[in-house]
């Protein structure tokens, strides 16, 4: 695993077959899929209420969150580490021509240093904060509570790690996806987490969870994946040879999270396995 350090973060993530991968969007990526960017917008709409002014920070590229946030009118500014990501995210946007679409080059734990506090009415994220080390959430949150306006909201969604929930045998999982109840993101976590693998794949006191161990593991049951959902497999799976993923319990995120945020709502997508331990929360800021 790369490092996480600000140089070493733009390398990996700034790598040309990766970039390639992520933009190509939907099935074959962790991209949100429809039925969770309703559950965004149904929050984001919370969030602004009928404000006609409002601004919103991105945390990272992600083009479906910048383009909802755009949709409504929101000044919005993204703030990723890698520049060729972010500028290959924002050519596939649907409002990227905006004068509301703004982004920057910046590192999530630096923003105090270039964003001005209490100017942010909603904060926008996919996945992020998984990509900072546990020990670090604290600051991060702590930095993204000052950027919020009083008031202001965080609509994120979150992998966690669900403790009780029962190991699975391979063909179970493979079922469940034919049968339309899991994406390929949600097949691959269901391996990491709840399959024997889950031993070696996912480290759970230091909350590292290895796309690697993944991907060579399922080197050997990838026959049984039809053409299109190899094919997708194979893209998602180009990011597992330089990253990891830091996933906590649920009751281990609201832990660190309740110094800063009250959990105001959880949404989760009842037909898609993954989604009942990957949700997406809104989180109003205590201030
Ligand atoms: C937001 S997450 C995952 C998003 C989502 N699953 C997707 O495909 O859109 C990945 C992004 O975060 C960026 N990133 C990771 N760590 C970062 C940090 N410390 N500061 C800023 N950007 C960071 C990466 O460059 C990458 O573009």
């Amino acid at each position: 695993m790369e490092k996480h350090t600000k140089e070493g973060l733009k390398g990996s993530w700034g790598r040309a077959e990766l970039v390639e991968a992520r933009t190509k969007r939907g099935s074959g990526t962790s991209a949100p899929v429809k039925e969770e960017l309703e559950v965004y917008e149904e929050f984001f709409k919370t969030a602004i209420k009928n404000k006609r002014k409002t601004r919103t920070l991105v945390l990272g590229g992600t083009p479906e969150l910048r383009d909802l946030a755009l949709k409504y009118g929101s000044e919005t500014i993204a703030v990723d580490i890698s520049p060729k990501l972010l500028l290959s995210l924002t050519n596939i946007m649907e409002y990227k021509d905006s004068d509301n679409n703004k982004f920057m080059i910046g590192d999530w734990l630096e923003m105090d240093k270039f964003l001005p506090k209490n100017s942010f009415d909603v904060i926008l994220g996919d996945a992020s904060i998984t990509n900072v080390p546990f020990e670090k959430w604290d600051q991060l949150f702590d930095i993204l509570a000052r950027l919020l306006k009083k008031k202001g909201y965080i609509i994120t969604r979150q992998l966690t790690y669900n403790p009780s929930k029962k190991l699975k045998q391979y063909d179970e999982i493979i079922k469940d996806f034919n049968k339309g109840r899991n994406t390929i993101f949600g097949l691959v976590l269901e391996f990491g987490f709840y399959t024997k693998l889950g031993k070696k794949s996912y480290d759970k006191k230091k909350k590292i969870f290895s796309w690697k161990t993944i991907a060579e593991e399922l080197n050997t049951i990838k026959n049984k994946l039809n053409k299109k959902s190899l094919a997708d497999y194979e893209n998602l799976i180009v990011h597992a040879k330089y990253h990891s993923s830091i996933i906590s319990s649920e009751k281990e995120f609201y832990k660190k999270l309740r110094k800063y945020f009250y959990i105001r709502k959880k949404g989760v997508i009842k037909k898609l396995i993954y989604s009942h331990y990957v949700p997406i929360y809104l989180l109003k800021v205590r201030k």
